[in-house]
């Protein structure tokens, strides 16, 4: 067994440890399992970001001073570079998203905070253009991501500490690596880590066409496994159906339609679900409850309507319901040690974008200077595509 090889399985049998299935992850959907050397290239992936220009010394950033309306208080400046340290690389970014997490830090309401200023953006993929003498981790050539959240990612370049990056492959599209470290990881985990789930097993999720969600979709359909999907009503419903459906949803459902009675028709066709997936809290958390199987699971990770969420003590005497919560930025944070963990689950996402099975989210890319309408458009509802700022 070669090196690599053996540094694989290690890899894997040490992360299989921390799913929900006793210490194995569900794998036996063979659509799940590498197809070694198949590469789907999507969006602009062939393009070679290698700088071979003049010397990047300087950068233009999206910074914010202040909390508040990200419309009002985020600037584009342009500044200096640091010196390259012993232990940093120069980082020329590629693309960054606009996630609502970013929105929230700016207006001062997610639960960590950068010091002021601070430049937005938690997520993105960028290239490394050179590294100081003791760098160990990246090279010149190589795609990283932040390894945590609030690195700043709306920007041109960095001089960024080796530690605070993460190397993803490149043979991927840009848009996926943008968008790889934090939507599907949190869908990954959710599917792993908290019921053990088999082929033919049912996840039932509120806000499906979140990033969230388009991940949850595709991870679950590699796995054998059915999803019920909750969207807002809105006038192109069907056409958002149609692009759930063709990512391989199994059921796309309306809010409305979730109250209603018929919804026990899909539980003809299908269990009910042992998981429940909640990005909006309020009712819609509730009506998810609702319909999970005995001793089934509801994860909550975002609550985008602001509200609380309500748990019928029905649901609890009577069901057992687990109510549980994840935020992928403290599973990384937990795992810091355990690097395996966190390379095998990017392997993984990596191989399923590979084999055209997990796409990057429907997206709008916008360049840097009109990044007023991607903020506004980033906050408004029904608009189904994630703004990605493209350097
Ligand atoms: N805990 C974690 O580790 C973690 C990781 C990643 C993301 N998140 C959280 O997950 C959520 C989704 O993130 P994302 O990047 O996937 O989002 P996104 O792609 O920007 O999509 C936002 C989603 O929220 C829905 N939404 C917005 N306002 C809503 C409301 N008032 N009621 C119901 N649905 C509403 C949107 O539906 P419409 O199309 O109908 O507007 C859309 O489905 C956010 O809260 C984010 O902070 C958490």
């Amino acid at each position: 067994m070669g090196v690599w090889r053996l540094a694989r399985v290690l890899s894997r049998a040490l992360s299989l440890k921390k799913s929900a299935c006793g210490g194995a992850l569900v794998t036996t959907s063979p659509s799940w399992v590498l197809s070694s050397g198949t590469t789907v290239l999507q969006g602009n992936t062939s393009r070679s970001y290698f700088s071979t220009g003049p010397p990047v010394t300087e950068s233009t950033e999206l910074v914010y001073r202040s909390h508040g309306d990200p419309s009002q208080v985020v600037q584009l400046d342009t500044r200096k570079l640091p010196e390259l340290e012993a232990k940093s690389a120069l980082v020329k970014m590629l693309a960054a998203p606009i996630n609502p997490s970013d929105i929230n830090m700016i207006q001062g309401t997610y639960a960590i905070l950068p010091d002021l200023p601070a430049v937005g953006g938690n997520e993105g993929v960028g290239q490394v253009l050179e590294v100081g003498s003791q760098v160990q981790t990246v090279k010149v050539g190589d795609w990283v991501i932040p390894r945590d959240a609030g690195l700043g990612t709306w920007r041109t370049a960095a001089v960024f500490s080796e530690d605070d990056l993460v190397t993803v492959p490149s043979d991927i599209s840009i848009l996926s690596a943008a968008t790889l470290g934090v939507n599907p990881c949190t869908a990954f985990r959710m599917l792993s880590d908290f019921e053990c789930l088999m082929p033919g097993d049912t996840v039932i999720q509120n806000a499906a066409n979140s990033g969230v969600g388009q991940a949850v979709i595709q991870i679950a359909a590699a796995k054998g496994v059915h999803t019920i999907n909750v969207v807002r009503d809105r006038p192109d419903l069907q056409q958002l159906t149609d692009r759930l459906r063709a990512m391989g949803a199994t059921y796309v459902i309306t809010e409305e339609m979730l109250r209603k009675p018929e919804i026990k028709d899909i539980f003809k066709a299908c269990p009910r679900p042992k998981l429940a997936l909640n990005g909006v809290g309020g009712k819609s958390a509730t009506e998810l409850l609702r319909h999970l199987q005995t001793g089934g699971t509801m994860v909550t990770y975002g609550g985008m309507a602001k509200q609380p969420v309500t748990v019928p003590v029905s649901a609890l005497i009577f069901k057992d319901v687990k109510v549980r919560g994840f935020w992928v930025t403290q599973w990384k944070r937990d795992n810091k040690q355990n690097e395996e963990a966190l390379r095998f689950m990017l392997e993984e996402l990596s191989t399923l974008i590979r084999a055209g099975k997990l796409s990057a989210p429907s997206c709008t890319e916008v360049e840097m200077k009109d990044f007023h309408k991607a903020l506004d458009n980033a906050m408004k509802p029904y608009i189904s595509s994630k703004q990605i700022l493209v350097m």
